[in-house]
């Protein structure tokens, strides 16, 4: 490096240095003020998780008064048990999290509570022997979210003629554990029981991604191209399981083809529901920042809350679903 570049650089870092150190005071003395809270988000596997992340984010701002410290626990229960753990050394206001599946939490949040930090849970909901161990829980009824699929797949086949005729499935399940996938397996399982003519092809687990559900049904398919219902769990496995299948020759549609069951009804699921390749999807809302901020600031008031907030959420399908709905929506 030439002499005459390095004190150029050398200029810009002084100038930068002196920027930042001018800067800090005023950002400490602030810091002082903001509710600190610690945010263990599960990932980042799906279009909903991002949005669901960026609510949170938005919600939980400086602007709003908060400081926000957030850790990405990539899809591992363990990340997430040391986040909260290390949320809790560094003695935050509040603990916010998304757990990665419903059981395995009574130790840590026993910690939580010995410390005395509240902990609010979002999107899925977890199994404690005590429920006092947190303080709120924001998310989705998973189960409800299943059986408005199963009833409308229900109505549908009875439309079409097919309810005395086999109707074989595919069940794309989400991450194994998760509360989303036990809600919405379950409301699948009771109606193959209470639908003689149903049949479950194979279940298998797509993660709630795109690419891994593309893989296993791409194996599905070298068994069996008989499937007149494929019910992923959410719209990344949907997308991934119809690019498997019109890859394979298969249509994906209510006419004749086969019948795509999604939840989640993102703006991209959307845009296949309207294209007819997603027959019905189920909304699932990850925009849960606001009803965070609104109990953080009801508990810093002292006013009571609401502990189990279930979030009301509509549902999709290719007969209804028009361009403005998808252009309506946030994420
Ligand atoms: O827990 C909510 C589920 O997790 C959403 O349906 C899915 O897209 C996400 O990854």
């Amino acid at each position: 490096m030439s002499k005459r570049m390095f004190a150029i650089i050398a200029c810009l870092a002084v100038l930068l240095c002196g920027c930042v150190k001018e800067a800090q005071p005023a950002a400490d003395a602030s810091k002082d003020n903001l509710i600190k809270v610690g945010f263990s988000q599960v990932g980042a596997e799906s279009e909903w998780r991002v949005a669901n992340t960026e609510s949170i984010k938005a919600a939980l701002s400086i602007k709003n008064g908060y400081e926000l410290i957030f850790d990405d626990a990539r899809q591992e229960q363990e990340n997430q048990i040391r986040a909260i753990r290390t949320f809790i050394q560094q003695n935050v206001d509040y603990i916010v999290f998304s757990p990665k599946v419903k059981t395995g939490w009574n130790s840590i949040l026993q910690e939580a509570k010995e410390a005395q930090i509240p902990v609010i849970i979002i999107d899925r909901n977890i199994e404690v022997e005590d429920e006092g161990l947190y303080t709120a829980h924001i998310g989705s009824d998973f189960l409800k979210e299943g059986e408005k699929a199963v009833q409308w797949l229900e109505k549908l086949l009875e439309k079409q003629g097919r309810k005395d005729k086999p109707v074989r499935i595919v069940h794309i399940q989400g991450t194994i554990g998760s509360s989303a996938q036990i809600g919405r397996t379950n409301a699948l399982e009771q109606a193959i029981k209470r639908n003689s003519n149903w049949k479950m092809v194979t279940q298998e687990c797509g993660d709630f991604t795109r690419a891994k559900t593309y893989e296993v049904m791409g194996a599905i398919l070298k068994q069996t191209k008989d499937i007149d219902v494929v019910y992923c769990e959410n719209d990344g496995e949907a997308l991934g399981a119809i690019d498997a299948m019109e890859e394979a020759g298969l249509k994906c549609n209510v006419n004749g083809g086969v019948i795509v069951i999604s939840f989640d009804a993102t703006k991209l699921g959307l845009e296949y529901c309207l294209k007819g390749k997603i027959a019905l999807d189920v909304e699932c809302n990850p925009l849960q920042g606001p009803y965070v901020n609104e109990i953080i600031q009801k508990l810093q008031r002292g006013e009571p809350i609401e502990r189990e907030k279930l979030i009301d959420e509509t549902q999709f399908d290719c007969f209804t679903i028009n361009k403005k709905m998808i252009d309506g929506r946030q994420y």
